[in-house]
């Protein structure tokens, strides 16, 4: 099958409002379970890319995991340039990483443990293997943000989240906080 559009969808996607998803948050099951590969590659996946772009950017984010709006699938998008330039966008389904190289020890924050940062290690130059919004097949090889970008998304697929790449320490003083945080209402 070609990936051609008719008039009919052409019309149909411009017209089309994206659906701004809201975060699922750190406590939500759905954050720590492995998701399940994507298998259909259709208007309605198509779709739901187009919206998870949308909700990233929305939430100020340059990557958002489908597990973060509550599907459990293999999806994650990627913009490190925070929508400035619509080339920069990363559709990743069924992502992995293929090649990973250096270390480089930055802060990390994530849109579903808002309010909170830690530094993270993670490879300097990352080459992920994916699928496109349409299912093609592609290779990228990413550099300090973008491959630490790649890396916390794929690991929101396998249900890890940066909190486990902390000192145990730090993580207990996060958890408490969040703790307390839900106690008051306010998480
Ligand atoms: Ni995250």
């Amino acid at each position: 099958m070609d990936g051609n559009l008719t008039n009919t969808e052409i019309r149909e996607m411009a017209q089309r409002q994206p659906k701004i998803y809201s975060i699922v948050k750190y406590g939500d099951a759905v954050l720590e379970k492995s998701a399940a590969p994507v298998e259909r590659f259709d208007a309605e996946f198509a779709d739901l890319c187009e919206d998870m772009f949308a909700s990233m950017y929305q939430a100020q984010g340059v990557g958002l995991a489908a597990p973060q709006i509550g599907k459990s699938i293999r999806l994650a998008v990627v913009d490190v340039t925070g929508g400035k330039n619509p080339e920069a966008r990363i559709v990743l389904a069924n992502p992995e990483i293929i090649h990973a190289e250096g270390e480089k020890r930055e802060e990390e924050g994530c849109l579903s443990i808002p309010g909170f940062r830690g530094y993270v290690i993670r490879p300097q130059f990352v080459t992920v293997r994916a699928q496109d919004a349409r299912g093609e097949f592609f290779e990228m090889r990413g550099e300090d943000l973008l491959a630490r970008a790649f890396c916390h998304e794929i690991d929101h697929l396998n249900g890890i989240l940066f909190l486990q790449h902390l000192s145990m320490l730090k993580r207990d003083l996060i958890r408490r906080k969040i703790k307390k945080l839900r106690k008051q209402g306010e998480w």
